[in-house]
Formats: C-alpha cells, structure tokens, sequence
C-alpha cells in the first residue's frame, strides 16, 4: 500500500513534536542553543499571524518537517513577541553571549526593532514578499522529497496570499539547502556576510 502523505497547517497540538524535528534539523545552529521555550514560541508565532505561512508534512501518521516564513519585515514584530524569553534565557545562560554568533545576530535584531531593514532586494523593491523564514527535515526523513512537498505547498500558499514574490536568506556554506532551492527553482540574488539570498517570482 502506498504511503499516505500530507501537508497541513501547524497547529498547537503539533509544536512539541516539531520541536524535537527542529532540535533535530538545526542541530548546532545558533536558534537551537537558545532553550526550547525559545523554539517553541518561535514557532507558534508564525501560527498566530495573518500574513504568516506554517505548513508540516505528515506521511504515515508520523510527521517529519515544517516550513515556515512571513510578510518581509516580520523580524522587529518576532523579536518584539518572542524578545523577553531570549533575554531571561541569555540571563541564566550569559556564556552563550561569548559566542560571536549569538551575540552579533542578537545586536542586529535590537538594531532592528528601532530601525527595520529590508534585507538585499534590488529588483523587486515595490512589490509584496513574503520571507521564507526556516525549513527543517528530520535527519531520517531526507533525501525523500518531504523539503520539495513542503516548499511547493509553501509557493502555493504564498500565490493564494497574492505574494508577489518569495525570498530567503541561507548560509553560504550550506551547500545542501542551496542546491534544494535551487532544485525547487529558486534563483540567487545576492550575498553578504556569509549569507546567500534568493528569491522565487510568483507572477
Ligand atoms: C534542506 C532540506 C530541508 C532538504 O529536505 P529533503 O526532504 O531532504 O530534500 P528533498 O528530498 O526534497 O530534495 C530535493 C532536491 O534537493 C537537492 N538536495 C537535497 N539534499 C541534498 C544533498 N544532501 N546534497 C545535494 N543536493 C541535495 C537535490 O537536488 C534533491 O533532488 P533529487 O532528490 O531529485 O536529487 C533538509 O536537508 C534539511 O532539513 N536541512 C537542515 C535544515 C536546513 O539547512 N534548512 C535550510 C535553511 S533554513
């Protein structure tokens, strides 16, 4: 019997489970050291907005990634939101604060919060976005179509939120996710600071 797989919102029931797909998929990554009430609101967050997409995939009753992303600009509402439980975290933790990392991504999203960027965006400054913010697979489940099902239901949520374009931004030396967007037709566009960006039109 062929297995059975489908793509769906997150709901509240889900987040423990993507929790431990995130922990799993991000491993080492800077967003996985900042404690699960972290992780957690992090993701219900994108739940909670009307201009946000949250999608996972489920085949066989077991799910096995999600996709989220929001409306360019969504950085200084998330930080707002989710803000406090990084900093009372980082007080009981203070040496992750000696990670260059953590600490520079930190000062970017404060600076952010008082004066909003728009991240590299040259050829479709007036139209509307929307950012492809993470993507994770459990390590198990690669390599099996699950990212492209999640990222393809992800372009066609956008086009029915009459987004105009979609873009993401990647480590550069991630070279397994970019060759995944570039597979699933995503162009590059741009790279600073050790970040590729990329972006699909949905028009
Ligand atoms: C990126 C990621 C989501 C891909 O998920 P996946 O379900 O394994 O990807 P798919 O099976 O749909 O792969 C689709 C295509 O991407 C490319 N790809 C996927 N994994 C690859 C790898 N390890 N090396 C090179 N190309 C790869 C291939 O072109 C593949 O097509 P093919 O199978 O026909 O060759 C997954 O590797 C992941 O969760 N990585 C860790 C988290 C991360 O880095 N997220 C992106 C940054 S937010």
């Amino acid at each position: 019997m062929g297995k059975e797989l489908l793509i769906r919102n997150v709901k509240d029931d889900d987040l423990q489970k993507l929790l431990s797909i995130h922990r799993d998929a991000f491993e080492g990554y800077m967003n996985t050291k900042l404690g699960d009430e972290y992780i957690i609101k992090f993701l219900k967050w994108f739940t909670l907005q009307q201009d946000a997409i949250s999608l996972l995939v489920e085949c066989d009753e077991n799910i096995h990634g999600y996709v989220v992303g929001a409306t360019i600009g969504y950085g200084s509402l998330l930080t707002k939101a989710i803000g406090k439980t990084v900093i009372k975290y980082l007080i009981f933790h203070p040496w992750l604060l000696t990670n260059k990392k953590i600490l520079n991504n930190l000062l970017s999203r404060i600076k952010n919060i008082f004066q909003p960027t728009s991240q590299p965006n040259i050829t479709l400054k007036d139209l509307k976005g929307i950012s492809l913010v993470g993507i994770g697979v459990s390590k198990s489940s690669r390599g099996h179509h699950y990212g492209s099902h999640l990222i393809k239901s992800f372009e066609e949520k956008a086009r029915e939120m009459n987004f105009d374009y979609m873009r993401l931004s990647v480590y550069s030396n991630n070279t397994t996710a970019i060759s995944f967007y570039k597979k699933n037709g995503w162009e590059f566009m741009d790279e600073e600071a050790g970040l590729s960006y990329f972006y699909k039109k949905l028009f």
